[in-house]
């Protein structure tokens, strides 16, 4: 048996975990430091970096223990080791590989990103290829999922990310941070329909994704309200972007259904990760675009699909069963795409 441990600090999550090649999840611990950025409406870098050298080790042996595991019973050792917040990265890489070279163990340096796209391989039995809506408060990307470290990118966002959209109409409507789950739930007891809002990229060639224009849109319904917004006006402007969002995902998801089983035949399945996943209109609509594309639709549970250890040690054994294990100069890449040969997307604030 094949036993990694992994660690995950590129964002706002600390974490630690051990999985087995059987796909066994031994031990996963999450330390969120939500309370932390609170205060200042999103992530502050230099805050989560501190944060992560303070709680790393603590949270390695919380999930050693429960593991059972000593270091010397591991096979390898795993980090997230980009793209994300460069300080977090460098406290994870430089503690997975201190306990590597502790351990005379060989170090794995992981993609937070093919982290997600392989999750659903722990969570289900699925072969590649498949296709994968990743959709984060970093990344809105579709990709087709070759093999491990091989992916073709079908479409990306020109400007900001699907979850950052929902954090900052939240912020417009006078909701806290993280904005997606307020933003789902009031958007559960207003009317889509009472309010226009448009549907960026729908219709257009082409997979790729657009949320400032419908931000723009947002923050000028807004304006036109009376202030302070009242609840039925906050309900009422959530669910009509949250409309806008499931509509204009499925249009683009919809055309990388058809690309992707136009190019890869055998393909079975439409997978999604990142937080935005948790959104159930979201869910709903991707559901109705796989089945009407003929492919199965799989989300893993919330807790796999948010930012977690248990994914990063899970690419670590993809990788380490094709002996593609790191060298300990690997240096921390605060950019890392999954299909380098993707043209650069345009628009201000891409993160890949
Ligand atoms: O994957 P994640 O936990 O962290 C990274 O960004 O890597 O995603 C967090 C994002 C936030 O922008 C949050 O607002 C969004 O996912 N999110 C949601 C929901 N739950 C979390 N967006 C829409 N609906 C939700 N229910
Ligand atoms: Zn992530």
């Amino acid at each position: 048996m094949v036993l990694i441990l992994g660690v995950e600090s590129s964002c706002d999550e600390t974490a630690a975990a051990v999985v087995a090649d059987d796909r066994t999840i031994l031990a996963d611990v999450v330390l969120s430091q939500l309370e932390e950025h609170r205060p200042f409406g999103g992530i502050v870098p230099e805050i989560a970096a501190r944060a992560h050298l303070e709680h790393v080790d603590r949270l390695v042996a919380e999930a050693m223990a429960r593991a059972g595991l000593r270091f010397d019973q591991l096979d390898a050792v795993a980090a997230t080791g980009g793209p994300g917040l460069i300080g977090g990265v460098m406290v994870g890489v430089m503690t997975a590989k201190a306990i590597a070279l502790a351990a005379n163990k060989p170090f794995l340096a992981v993609n937070h990103l093919e982290g997600h796209a392989l999750t659903a391989r722990l969570t289900h039995s699925i072969d590649f290829p498949y296709l994968l809506l990743l959709a984060s408060g970093g990344h809105c990307q579709l990709l087709a999922v070759l093999g491990v470290g091989r992916y073709k990118r079908l479409g990306t966002t020109i400007d900001d990310a699907a979850g950052e959209a929902f954090d900052k109409v939240a912020k417009m409507v006078g909701l806290g941070y993280p904005g997606g789950p307020q933003v789902q739930a009031w958007a559960a007891k207003g009317d889509p329909e009472r309010f226009a809002l448009p549907r960026p990229m729908k219709g257009k060639p082409g997979c790729d994704f657009s949320f400032s224009g419908l931000k723009n849109a947002v923050r000028l319904l807004v304006e036109t309200l009376p202030q302070p917004l009242s609840e039925r006006d906050v309900a009422d402007v959530c669910a009509a972007f949250q409309a806008a969002v499931a509509d204009s995902v499925g249009d683009r998801t919809r055309r990388a259904v058809a690309e992707f089983t136009r190019n890869w035949p055998e393909g079975r399945h439409l997978v999604v990760a990142g937080g935005v996943a948790a959104n159930s209109a979201l869910r709903a609509m991707l559901e109705k675009v796989a089945s009407a594309g003929g492919l199965t639709f799989l989300a893993p549970p919330l807790k796999l699909c948010t930012d977690n250890a248990a994914m990063i040690a899970w690419a670590g054994v993809e990788r380490f069963r094709l002996g593609l294990t790191d060298r300990l100069d690997f240096a921390p890449r605060p950019r890392w795409p999954l299909d380098p040969d993707a043209p650069k997307a345009r628009g201000a604030g891409v993160k890949a």
